[in-house]
């Protein structure tokens, strides 16, 4: 009998762990249908550590415990990047894995990526190939760098294969896989519809039967939003205008929430300390149809359950350009770069910028029954993990 190979999974910070979810799930089913043939070590560096940003994913996506735990924390982008790669390095010495695997373009997927490359330890990169061509974003110099040093580059539609042959990187690193993000929405999508989060939201009443009420939702955290005055007060001017047609929901993350404080605009929210608002807050208006209601960042299933009913979702984040294109919801990017065209060309998605007036137009448009149709990108199936495994096992002659 074979000895298994070693492959390390990195997790990292929120948005990796839809990402990995599948994978764990494939090299289970693959080790089921096979014989034992791959053992997989989970390492989480610690890069989000809050319960919200991390236990509760871990919770909602079925995710086992990781292996090893790294506890990087928070810090500088060279400090969080050289602490990652120095821990990284030390758990490779020690477990020697014949593969490492990262995922998405966050300052943990550089730093291992760097430190197995240099022990000459293979590398595959999930989330290939994306580039929003904006050098001033910590994940484009992530992605470039990521993609630089792998071995295997898996990417989620053809414009990512596009950006890696003009690089130079050769034909046959490259695999067009698909959206492994798609992976888990399509997996958890039943358990999502099922959970309770709009009736603890007042968005939906027994007495008033299934219907809920209308609401936007907005997510947001890029440090070319939060973390620039000017840019933060225009978009907010933006969706305060739409906060009198439609409630806005905002799931709100740590790094936001310190920097609306910073600023002081405390003034644009009602903040919420749990998930149980009074149906008057939305909709008995007054002050508060002036505005955003901020609540603690959810859980994956909460909120892709608020994401499907939404009227219109308001994001900076990445993966949610995705993930409403795949639910045909519509989607206002608050961005003037995307390294998610697909979105815009085959999806829903429109970028805004931090352009109060956009924002404001593009919204009504939505809400007056004009928002655009999309239709789901080709492969971007569920089966992408799936796909991922079955080539990196044949690559190993496994
Ligand atoms: C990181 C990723 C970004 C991703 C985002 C999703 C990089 C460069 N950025 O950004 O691509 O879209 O995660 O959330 O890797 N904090 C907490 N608790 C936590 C984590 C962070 O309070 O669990 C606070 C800390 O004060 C920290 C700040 O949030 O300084 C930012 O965290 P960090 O991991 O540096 O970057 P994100 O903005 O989360």
């Amino acid at each position: 009998m074979k000895t298994p190979l070693k492959w390390v999974v990195v997790a990292a910070a929120r948005p990796n762990f839809m990402k990995i979810a599948p994978l764990l799930r494939a090299v289970k089913q693959h080790n089921r249908e096979n014989g034992h043939l791959v053992q997989p070590i989970l390492v989480h560096t610690g890069q989000h550590y809050d319960a919200s940003m991390s236990d509760a994913f871990f919770r909602d996506l079925d995710i086992p415990d990781p292996d090893v735990h790294l506890n990087v924390g928070s810090g500088t982008h060279a400090e969080q990047t050289g602490r990652v790669m120095i821990e990284f390095e030390k758990l490779l010495f020690q477990e020697t894995p014949d593969l490492v695997i990262v995922v998405g373009d966050v300052n943990s997927t550089l730093a291992c990526a760097l430190s197995a490359v240099k022990l000459h330890i293979p590398v595959a990169h999930v989330e290939a190939g994306l580039r929003s061509f904006d050098r001033k974003m910590p994940e484009e110099i992530n992605r470039l760098l990521t993609d630089a040093v792998s071995d295997y580059l898996f990417t989620p539609s053809p414009d990512g294969d596009e950006n890696l042959v003009k690089e130079g990187v050769p034909r046959e690193k490259i695999f067009l896989v698909g959206d492994i993000m798609i992976d888990s929405l399509f997996y958890h999508l039943g358990k999502a519809k099922a959970n309770n989060v709009k009736s603890r939201l007042s968005l939906i009443s027994e007495e008033e039967g299934p219907e809920c009420k209308p609401y936007s939702l907005l997510t947001l955290h890029r440090p070319s939003n939060v973390d620039d005055r000017k840019a933060l007060s225009r978009i907010l001017e933006g969706l305060l205008k739409v906060a009198e047609r439609v409630p806005i929901i905002f799931p709100c993350h740590p790094r936001a929430r310190k920097q609306i404080a910073a600023f002081g605009f405390d003034k644009a929210f009602q903040f919420h300390q749990g998930l149980s608002l009074s149906d008057a807050d939305y909709y008995d208006r007054g002050d508060l149809k002036r505005k955003i209601h901020c609540l603690p960042p959810l859980g994956y299933l909460e909120f892709l359950n608020l994401m499907v009913d939404a009227k219109v979702v308001f994001t900076d984040s990445g993966g949610i350009q995705e993930e409403t294109t795949v639910l045909g919801i519509p989607c206002i990017t608050l961005r003037d770069s995307t390294e998610r065209p697909i979105t815009i060309a085959q999806g829903t998605n429109v970028l805004v910028h931090n352009d109060p007036e956009k924002i404001v137009r593009e919204a009504l448009r939505i809400l007056d029954g004009n928002a655009p149709k999309g239709i789901c990108p080709e492969i971007w199936d569920g089966k992408t993990a799936q796909r991922i495994v079955k080539i990196l096992s044949s690559k190993a002659g496994r």
